[in-house]
């Protein structure tokens, strides 16, 4: 085969596959703008959003920080110390930090480039003399790091201002507070890193727990043309350090893996990582990550933690010929035993695995063309008692896709817009007991209950069609399952799911009275999202009384039921997605043409 043939033919078969891979739109749009938000007295730059247990939020700014309870919203000042750095452009408190800190309530900023905390005292906030408060806020607001509190363990990715004034290049994962030994990542061990999150796993045996840090760097290996690559570090949490005099205080047991995420059967991968959620629930605990490509297009990937610690334990490290070591690098030994020095060598000089860390089922979870930035996962029962999983995603601008895990696939069941004013979405977290999901922007912020089922309350149709397992019919009304004994709620997953006596005509609200052949034009329906110019047409045939309705260009493909109580009469009409189908036809039949030209 001539060379140019195979680059044709690749690129046809590529193209194919983008169109064919149709834009997930949500099926339902609820704009609620304002309803469950409030706007920030003054806009933040950088906010940075703790979500306490009371279910109120801080956000701290520019020399402040905000209370928010939902009623009112208080203020403190957070000055900064006085300073010698007037004319410098960050020569203010920037809060970077907000949250509990050995069982305080504490602020930290970057305190006119000598970054500081404040704990909270009654009204006031008090600086604190912690000696490693200095790695708890970097020197200026948008510097990406990491910190993760684990009980009275603290870490760090800030590093200590050197005595010479030269700030280290350098980054380490370190940690700065807590049982001694304070270790930190080896040298080789984060390419100007990138963090995304680090969480704890615990484990039944408390020296198996383990620390995740997720992050994207640099890609020195020849195996892969990336430039950046999104990374998986695992730490025993109790490493006490290595034997060897030199690496004392360098984490033994630190080694690192690539994260794949894509579908390996037709080749698209997403390489960038963007968020991260632990889902600790029912149906187990996983790890969901959302990745984007180089196009924007976001994909959303889960890996099983067994899978994670299985492949730490199994797989050789990229580069190391070293194999009777004794003990295998990565092995958490219970404290105060230190790793042997050879073992730690290893791990040291050769922190990354040979394999990778492919997603499960070696495909995403979903794909689709919108540029998400920020993900949680929930689980709900829904009324036949079946667990459903509902990834909710959110959009550089705050707007968030409530998208339903089923067994063959997803359901981008709704959008909701709870934002009034354009801003960028800085915070979403997620109270999974209460099932309420939390934003913050840089200009407001907003408390979405995730049960809300206001934008399916048309018809008992729309509400068991939408495939929104936290929404049920009820009382002639779409309502949450959590509100409800799960058996008297009516609730059908399906895409064809009926309601038998729903007399709701869809869109036809008040125009029973259709006699003759009459073209509607409509204004599109807020709750059902429409491309282009939505048409409905509805036909009256006197003689022998039947009702048409015909609607075009709706972006929700499916089918209609609806009926005419004055009439007797009753229509029935699909929308399908004829329009790409069309397209991917035709690019196969030229793929086809390509191959038979050969
Ligand atoms: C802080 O609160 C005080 C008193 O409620 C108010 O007067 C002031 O405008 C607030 N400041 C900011 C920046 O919101
Ligand atoms: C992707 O998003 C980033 C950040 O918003 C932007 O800078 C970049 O131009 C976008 N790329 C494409 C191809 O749209
Ligand atoms: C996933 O892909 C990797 C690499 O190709 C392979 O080693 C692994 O067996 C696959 N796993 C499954 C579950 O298909």
């Amino acid at each position: 085969m001539k060379p140019y043939i195979l680059i044709l033919l690749r690129l046809s078969v590529f193209f194919t596959m983008i169109l064919c891979n149709k834009r997930m739109d949500p099926r339902v749009t609820h704009p609620v703008r304002g309803h469950w938000s409030s706007s920030l007295p003054k806009q933040v730059a950088n906010p940075i959003f703790y979500q306490s247990e009371d279910h109120s939020l801080f956000i701290g700014g520019e020399e402040i920080l905000y209370h928010y309870n939902f009623e009112i919203m208080k203020n403190y000042t957070i000055g900064a110390d006085p300073n010698i750095c007037q004319g410098k452009p960050y020569c203010k408190n920037y809060v970077t930090f907000v949250g509990q800190l050995l069982e305080k309530l504490t602020v930290c900023g970057t305190n006119a480039y000598n970054p500081g905390c404040w704990a909270m005292a009654g009204e006031q906030f008090e600086k604190l003399s912690y000696p490693w408060a200095e790695q708890m806020a970097p020197l200026t607001p948008e510097i990406n790091h990491n910190i993760l509190i684990a009980g009275d363990q603290v870490y760090s990715t800030l590093s200590r201002k050197s005595n010479n004034g030269v700030s280290m290049m350098k980054t380490f994962f370190r940690k700065i507070h807590g049982k001694t030994p304070l270790l930190y990542t080896g040298d080789k061990f984060l390419r100007q890193p990138k963090f995304v999150k680090s969480i704890v796993v615990e484990k039944e045996d408390k020296i198996q727990d383990k620390i995740l840090l997720f992050f994207s760097e640099d890609n020195i290996e020849s195996r892969t043309l990336e430039k950046r690559l999104s990374m998986v570090a695992q730490l025993c949490k109790e490493d006490s350090g290595s034997t060897g005099v030199n690496t004392r205080y360098v984490f033994s047991t630190a080694l690192k893996a690539r994260m794949m995420c894509g579908n390996q059967l037709s080749g698209q991968y997403y390489p960038h990582l963007q968020d991260i959620y632990f889902l600790q629930g029912k149906t187990g605990n996983v790890i969901y990550g959302l990745f984007t490509n180089s196009w924007n297009h976001s994909a959303v990937c889960s890996y099983d933690i067994e899978d994670i610690e299985n492949l730490f334990k199994s797989s050789s490290l990229w580069g190391s010929s070293k194999k009777d070591l004794g003990i295998r690098p990565g092995t958490c030994l219970p404290p105060p035993t230190k790793t042997p020095e050879q073992t730690s060598e290893e791990a040291i000089n050769h922190p990354e695995l040979t394999e990778w860390l492919w997603p499960l089922k070696n495909s995403t979870v979903m794909q689709n063309l919108y540029y998400y930035r920020k993900m949680v996962v929930d689980e709900i029962t829904a009324a036949n008692e079946n667990i459903y999983r509902i990834l909710v995603l959110a959009t550089d601008d705050g707007n968030v896709h409530k998208v339903v895990e089923l067994e063959d696939g997803v359901v981008n069941a709704l959008e909701v817009i709870p934002f009034n004013l354009e801003g960028k979405l800085h915070f979403m977290e997620l109270k999974s007991n209460t099932h309420v999901l939390y934003l913050g922007t840089t200009h407001e912020v907003a408390r979405l209950p995730l049960d809300d089922c206001d934008a399916y309350n048309k018809s008992c149709t729309d509400c068991i069609q939408s495939g929104d397992p936290f929404c049920g019919w009820i009382n002639g009304k779409c309502e949450s399952v959590l509100n409800h004994n799960r058996s008297m709620i009516y609730q059908n997953l399906s895409e064809n799911a009926t309601c038998e006596h729903d007399s709701t005509i869809l869109f036809l609200k008040g125009n029973g009275d259709a006699s003759t052949n009459k073209e509607l034009s409509t204004t599109p329906d807020s709750t059902i999202r429409n491309k282009g110019d939505p048409k409905m047409i509805l036909k009256h045939d006197p003689i022998d009384g039947t009702l048409e309705l015909k609607i075009t260009k709706v972006m929700y493909p499916g089918e209609y039921k609806c009926t005419s109580k004055e009439k007797e009469a009753e229509c029935l009409f699909s929308v399908t997605d004829t329009g790409t189908t069309i397209q991917c036809i035709w690019i196969l039949v030229s793929t086809v043409l390509l191959l038979i030209l050969m």
